[in-house]
């Protein structure tokens, strides 16, 4: 076993992944990652041991159990929200029985060294969901104990995974005398995150990340949401800033299991309003996608992220202005040059 505490990413190839690596490498943990994808060579240089397979894979994660210590787990992988409702059963299946797994896993990590395993969990403003646009825009920036009535599968597997957490950290086997639960378990609720290195797949918030990029590529974009369309998008590194600082805020501290945090709630206009600004050559159409549309529909226009600011210090960087300004749009340009 490696005598070193370590920290386990899966869905490491993925957005967030990527952020979090660059940010936790270096630090005084080894980082070990567990994706179907391999990493980019420029990622995989930052790791220690980079395991290619699937969370549902319990053989593989006996194996990573028996081989390190880990003190912290990020669990990333996930299918996204459009890509869920093309196979619900098998986004349930990833979804909620990965993270089952996950956490099974944690726990054994826990009750092998006797050290709490501090466990990130990404759930999504997808746990929301409102019946009507009408009721959307009249309840405002949502409070997390609100409006959790999920319209998509991705949405009910989040919400569903944010208890299993809170069972795990707070209630695990309270029948059982000789169980103690071992995990710390800690939860945002992201808003549509865009990132000036990667673009998502199979999410439904992707419209803003990919007018961006297609913009900066010299392509045409047909944006699947109106015009007005509004939800929640905060820039990527502010997101990987709040992991950490929640995964490193002491846990008396914490009020909450889950925390919304947030940034800023342009609608679709207005994202692509920027994007021109910056690119006036930018080729942006609308062709409504009905269900893609009704999900963002059923999605908070913003959130109230009062508890994370007051807990552990939420501040994000940049606001709608600056995240385009100092951080899209420049690294972008470099990107594509
Ligand atoms: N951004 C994600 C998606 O669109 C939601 O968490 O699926």
């Amino acid at each position: 076993m490696s005598r070193y505490a370590s920290i386990l990413i899966t869905g490491a190839s993925g957005e967030i992944g990527h952020g979090l690596i660059d940010r936790l490498s270096g630090g005084p943990r080894p980082i070990i990652t567990l994706d179907l994808n391999p990493l980019a060579s420029e990622v995989a240089k930052k790791v220690r041991k980079e395991f290619v397979g699937s969370i549902l894979d319990t053989q593989m994660l006996e194996r990573i159990n028996a081989e390190y210590e880990v003190d912290e787990v990020y669990h990333l992988a996930a299918l996204l929200s459009t890509r869920s409702e093309f196979s619900p059963a098998l986004a349930h299946k990833v979804n909620v029985e990965g993270t089952l797994n996950l956490l099974e896993f944690a726990q054994r990590e826990g009750e092998s060294h006797g050290r709490p395993v501090t466990f990130f969990y990404p759930s999504s403003i997808a746990a929301y969901g409102f019946p009507t646009l009408r009721e959307k825009t009249e309840a405002g920036r949502v409070k997390e104990d609100e409006h959790l009535q999920p319209t998509t599968m991705y949405g009910a597997n989040k919400l569903y995974c944010e208890h299993l957490g809170r069972y795990y950290g707070r209630h695990y086997k309270q029948l059982a005398t000789d169980k103690l639960g071992k995990i710390d378990f800690r939860c945002i609720r992201f808003s549509g995150l865009i990132s000036a290195l990667t673009v998502p797949s199979g999410g439904t918030s992707d419209y803003a990340p990919e007018m961006i990029h297609a913009a900066a590529k010299g392509e045409p974009y047909s944006c699947f949401v109106r015009p007005d369309a509004r939800i929640p998008f905060m820039a990527m590194p502010d997101a990987v800033e709040a992991v950490l600082k929640l995964m490193h805020a002491p846990r008396e501290k914490l009020s909450r299991v889950v925390y919304n945090i947030g940034a800023f709630a342009p609608t679709a206009e207005e994202v692509e309003r920027v994007v021109r600004e910056a690119f006036p050559n930018a080729a942006v159409s609308t062709k409504v996608d009905g269900k893609r549309q009704s999900i963002i529909d059923s999605w908070p226009g913003d959130v109230n992220d009062g508890a994370a600011v007051r807990d552990w210090g939420h501040a994000p960087r940049y606001d709608f202005a600056a995240a385009f300004r100092d951080y899209l749009i420049p690294t972008i340009r470099k990107r594509y040059a």
